[in-house]
Parts: structure tokens; C-alpha cells; sequence
């Protein structure tokens, strides 16, 4: 029941009351004061009590705290009652509204690519995302409010941490020890710790290979240089015979020719590294393509090793003409360069069963020992450097080859013996394979 009607109730009970108690204790004028006193007092105790009921059940909802609406009521204690309700409900949609950011705000900090790790002031967890628990080997739920420096042990991040001074990184293996881990403390708030964590593996590794790269280049082109000076110096200072001079030219030559191979072999591969995808859309026929291949190897071989090539039946392989003619021809010239004369070179085409198609070069020359197979197609490796670069090898070929394939979606694979002889598979998927013509054409029907 609503509270006026309530109140008004309570003040005509009251009221009744006092007329009923007035004239029993009194007469005349005292009777009436006494009607009125009772009536006011009792009217006054009515609301009183209503009042108190009142703030007992909003006292009781408010320690509730749950969604229901405040308890409903008249006068002051009402209109408390509905102050507290709003100011319950404005509180709570700015709580929610603020959750919703910070759960915003987490998800994007676990969305990072880096690791975020937030310590107190005594470093212990407070939080972190996936990728600094990936990174320092740690669980996101069960090692929370543990101490960092007992769970990542790593002498350089605990030595860090203690020193106090964070203007520096630091670089560590993470604990884990399969990663180079590159680590950032900030403080932040009451001295709590914002620790970010950058895995720089690939970084580092291809720091090492650039300067690597870069020191086998000059290596590479000096030692040529080194010589050329030597027999420049000599025809300059000494006074040689027709016959010693057109010999020191023949050598100064193959040098010049070293570095020529050298810088062509490495702009192949800086193209390589820059060009589109070959395109998707230009067949390359087998049969010419290995016809050229021979002939460049005859004409090199000069009959030094039987050659046979086997187009397999043909067809077309789809990608770059070139590219695909520079990784045969790089098999084959180190299939006639490593294999002693007298000796047999291969080259074949197949296509197989499934559609996918393999070029290969086998030769019956020294072979390769195991341990350098998953090396071969570094740049610059050379099982034997001195009868490489006997041969004007720059030990760039295979890392060429390996490119080529790659961009064409295909494999290459080594199989050899030492002393028997080397196999050289490139292998290409079934979609880059289209089979001849004249097998694939629809029979036309027989006129009758
Ligand atoms: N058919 C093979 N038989 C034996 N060893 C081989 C054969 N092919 C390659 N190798 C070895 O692998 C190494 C790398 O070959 P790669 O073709 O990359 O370089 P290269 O032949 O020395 O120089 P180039 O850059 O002129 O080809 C060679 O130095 C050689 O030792
Ligand atoms: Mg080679």
C-alpha cells in the first residue's frame, strides 16, 4: 500500500484515539487540549514508526546491493531512498563502462607482439600477457603474485632487476634457451614495474648472415684482387719473354673471370630476392628447355663426360624461363665440374603419377659426404673451396638453385654417395605441370 494513504490512516487512528481518550480523563476545554495532545502525539508516533520501517528496509536493500529496485515510500525516506537507488545505478553503469575499457585495454596489450609483464614494487607478478609468458617460460594464472626473479632465474635479468637502474635493455636467451630475448624495464605508479620483453632471434640471426654475407663478398672478390696485383706488379717490374707474359695474361684472365662469375651470381640472386612471384600464366616448355641445357653443356664439356638427356615425354612447367633454365644448368654445370672425365652425367625429366613433375641430374663424379647435404645451399659453402674455385666456382650456384625452386613452389632434394656420384632432384608441385599437348587434347570424332 502506498505510504500517504498509510500516514493518513495513522493520523485518523490517532485523531479517534483522541477523541475517544479526551473526554474519559478530562471535561469541557481540558478535554478538547487533551484530544488534540493524544491526536498530535499519537499521529506523530505513527509517522515516526512508518518513517523508521522505512529506512530499515532501504537500509536493508542498500547492504542487499543486488538490482532491485529500492523499496518505494513517501516523504523524506522515499526520496532518500530514490537518491541512493540512482546514484547506486550511475555508479554502477560507470563501473561497467570501465571494465569494459580495461578488458579493452588488456585485450589490446595481449594482442601485442610483444611481452608485457606488470611487477609491484617487491616484483612480484601482478600481470601479463601471452606473450611475455611465452617468452620467460611463465603461467599467466598459476604464477601471478609469485616473485619474477624466482621463477626466471636468468643471472643478466636478475642482476637487472636488483641494480635499480632501468635506462638500459639488456639481451639474454630466454629461459627456455630457444630464443634471444631483448628486455625493457620502466617503472610506472608507486615504483611498480613495466617490464617489456622482444623476442630478437630472427633479428640477430639475420644480422650475423648480412655481416657474414657481407665478409664473405670482400673475402671473396680480395683474393682474386690480391693476385691480379701480384702479376700487375710483375709485368710492371720484370722483364718477362712473350711466352712468360701471354701466361701471366692467361692467369690474370681467370681471375677477372672469377670476379665477373662472383658479381653476376650475386646480382642473380639480388633479382631473385626483388622480383614478383614468376607468373602464373607462362608454360615453359620442357623439351627446349633441356635442348638448350644440352647444348650450353656440350659446348662447355667439350666431350669430357657422356651426356644424355631424357625429356621424359615433355610437356610445359609453369613459371620464369630463365630462372628455371639458370637452376638446371646450375645442376649440370656442377654435375660436369664435380664429376672426374670419363664420367656420366644424366639429366631427366618425369612427370609422375600425381601430376607433380621432377627434374633431375645425376652424375657418377665424387659425391657428398652426409654431414654438407643440409649445408649445400648456403651462400658461399663449398665442400672443397680449393677445387671449387679451381673450377671458377663461387659456391653461389646451389644458393641460386634453392631460390629458383622456392619461388616456383617446388623442393630440391640431394641424394649422393661419396665417391659414386651425386643425385640433384628439383621437384615441382602437380598445378605448375601441364602434360603435352597432344595427350591432353580431346580425340576428335572419326568422320563418317
Ligand atoms: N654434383 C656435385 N657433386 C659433388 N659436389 C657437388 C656437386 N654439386 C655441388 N657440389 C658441392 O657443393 C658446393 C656448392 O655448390 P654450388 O653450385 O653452390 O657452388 P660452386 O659450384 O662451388 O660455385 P658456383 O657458384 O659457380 O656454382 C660445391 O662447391 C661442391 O663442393
Ligand atoms: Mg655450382
Amino acid at each position: 500500500m502506498d505510504r500517504l494513504p498509510l500516514r493518513t490512516l495513522g493520523a485518523c487512528a490517532a485523531l479517534l484515539i483522541g477523541v475517544t481518550v479526551g473526554p474519559v480523563f478530562a471535561s469541557g476545554a481540558l478535554a478538547w487540549l487533551l484530544t488534540l495532545s493524544v491526536s498530535a502525539a499519537l499521529t506523530l508516533l505513527a509517522w515516526l514508526l512508518l518513517d523508521w520501517w522505512s529506512l530499515r528496509k532501504l537500509a536493508r536493500w542498500v547492504a542487499a546491493g543486488d538490482d532491485r529496485e529500492a523499496p518505494r515510500g513517501s516523504g523524506p525516506v522515499g526520496e532518500l531512498g530514490y537518491r541512493i537507488e540512482r546514484a547506486m545505478r550511475a555508479l554502477a553503469g560507470r563501473t561497467l563502462a570501465e571494465q569494459r575499457r580495461l578488458a579493452q585495454f588488456l585485450s589490446a596489450i595481449e594482442a601485442s607482439p610483444n611481452g608485457v609483464l606488470l611487477l609491484d614494487a617487491q616484483d612480484h607478478i601482478q600481470w601479463l600477457n601471452g606473450v611475455a609468458a611465452q617468452h620467460f617460460g611463465l603461467d599467466g594464472l598459476r604464477d601471478r603474485e609469485q616473485r619474477i626473479t624466482n621463477l626466471v632465474r636468468s643471472p643478466d635479468f636478475v642482476a637487472h632487476l636488483q641494480s635499480g637502474r632501468f635506462d638500459d635493455s639488456i639481451t639474454f636467451p630466454s629461459p627456455q634457451g630457444d630464443a634471444l630475448l631483448h628486455v625493457l624495464v620502466r617503472r610506472y605508479g608507486e615504483d611498480s614495474k613495466l617490464v617489456l620483453s622482444q623476442d630478437i632471434t630472427e633479428r640477430e640471426r639475420s644480422d650475423t648472415m648480412r655481416r657474414d654475407f657481407v665478409a664473405n663478398v670482400s673475402h671473396e672478390i680480395r683474393s682474386p684482387l690480391t693476385v691480379l696485383a701480384g702479376f700487375v706488379e710483375t709485368l710492371a717490374t720484370l722483364p718477362l719473354t712473350e711466352a712468360e707474359r701471354s701466361r701471366v695474361l692467361v692467369l690474370m684472365q681467370q681471375q677477372t673471370q672469377r670476379m665477373q662469375n662472383l658479381v653476376t651470381d650475386l646480382l642473380a640472386l639480388a633479382r631473385l630476392e626483388a622480383a614478383p612471384r614468376p607468373p602464373a600464366d607462362a608454360w615453359v616448355d620442357v623439351a627446349a628447355l633441356l635442348k638448350h641445357v644440352e647444348s650450353d653443356a656440350m659446348a662447355s664439356d667439350g666431350g669430357r663426360h657422356a651426356l644424355e638427356v631424357d625429356f621424359g615425354g615433355g610437356g610445359a612447367v609453369n613459371g620464369d624461363e630463365t630462372e628455371l633454365f639458370s637452376a638446371v644448368w646450375n645442376l649440370v654445370s656442377n654435375a660436369l665440374r664435380y664429376t672426374p672425365q670419363g664420367g656420366q652425367v644424366r639429366v631427366a625429366f618425369v612427370r609422375r603419377e600425381d601430376g607433380s613433375a621432377e627434374f633431375s641430374v645425376a652424375d657418377s663424379g665424387v659425391g657428398i659426404a652426409k654431414e654438407h647435404i643440409p649445408r649445400l645451399t648456403e651462400r658461399f659453402y663449398r665442400i672443397d673451396s680449393s677445387r671449387s674455385r679451381e673450377t671458377g666456382g663461387t659456391g653461389l650456384g646451389l644458393a641460386i638453385v634453392k631460390h629458383v625452386v622456392q619461388r616456383h613452389g617446388g623442393t630440391l632434394q640431394v641424394d649422393s654417395v661419396p665417391g659414386k656420384g651425386s643425385t640433384f632432384r628439383i621437384l615441382l608441385p602437380a598445378q605448375r605441370v601441364r602434360a603435352p599437348l597432344a595427350e591432353t587434347a580431346v580425340p576428335s570424332r572419326a568422320l563418317s
